[in-house]
């Protein structure tokens, strides 16, 4: 027999096993800036990409964070790519830090330009993705009740690329060693390996 529950009568278990089975999830290190032009940087993991033509990818926002007001404000974000290096710098943006803080200068992160967006992308990170802000979806749930949660879509505009990480023509992700988020508050995993499997014709 499965260990079965349902969520709204609690799991059972001493931990809550959602984020454990949803994983690993790839962090979206989301930069933006305010229309008053004060910078921020925090990691999401309930993040993804939703579409390739034309890339969309989306973070969701569980309280009225900085990120969400700013995308909301201003209709852009730029995704960072966190790897295995970047871990210690991501954390420490991950601070609940008044809105007047600069995440950067907290985590001693250097700052480089987008091309189409204001927000600052993270100059160390291998890619980076310009986001214009597509739709801001107030998640509510069964009985249409609000979840307090807020999926921000984006579509992509512009990609930065170190050119370290491209080899013979594909970015190199095993390479360049994502970070991942996994179960439990502090589980993290690194892609540094992949496999090749190939779909049936
Ligand atoms: C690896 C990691 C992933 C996170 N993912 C999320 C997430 O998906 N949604 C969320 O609301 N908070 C998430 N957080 C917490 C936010 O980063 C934190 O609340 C932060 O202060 C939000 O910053 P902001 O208000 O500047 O946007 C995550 C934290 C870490 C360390």
């Amino acid at each position: 027999m499965t260990h079965f529950y349902e969520p709204a009568q609690g799991h059972g278990l001493a931990h809550d096993p959602f984020k454990a089975i949803i994983a690993p999830r790839p962090i979206g290190w989301i930069s933006t800036i305010s229309a008053g032009g004060v910078v921020n940087l925090a990691p999401y993991s309930f993040f993804n990409a939703f579409s390739s033509r034309p890339p969309i990818i989306g973070f969701s926002s569980e309280k009225l964070g900085d990120s969400l007001a700013n995308a909301r404000e201003t209709g852009e974000f730029v995704f960072n790519l966190v790897t295995e290096d970047l871990a210690q710098a991501m954390n420490a943006t991950s601070a609940s830090v008044p809105p007047e803080i600069d995440e950067f200068e907290l985590a001693g992160l250097e700052r480089a330009p987008c091309r189409l967006v204001r927000a600052p992308r993270v100059a160390a990170s291998p890619a980076s993705l310009e986001c214009r802000v597509l739709q801001v979806i107030d998640l509510t749930d069964l009985d249409g009740a609000p979840t307090g949660s807020h999926l921000v879509l984006g579509q992509v505009v512009g990609v930065h690329i170190d050119p370290v990480y491209i080899v013979e023509g594909r970015f190199d992700t095993a390479g360049a060693r994502p970070l991942a988020r996994c179960g439990y508050l502090a589980d993290y995993a690194v892609v540094s390996e992949l496999f090749k499997l190939r779909r049936p014709a």
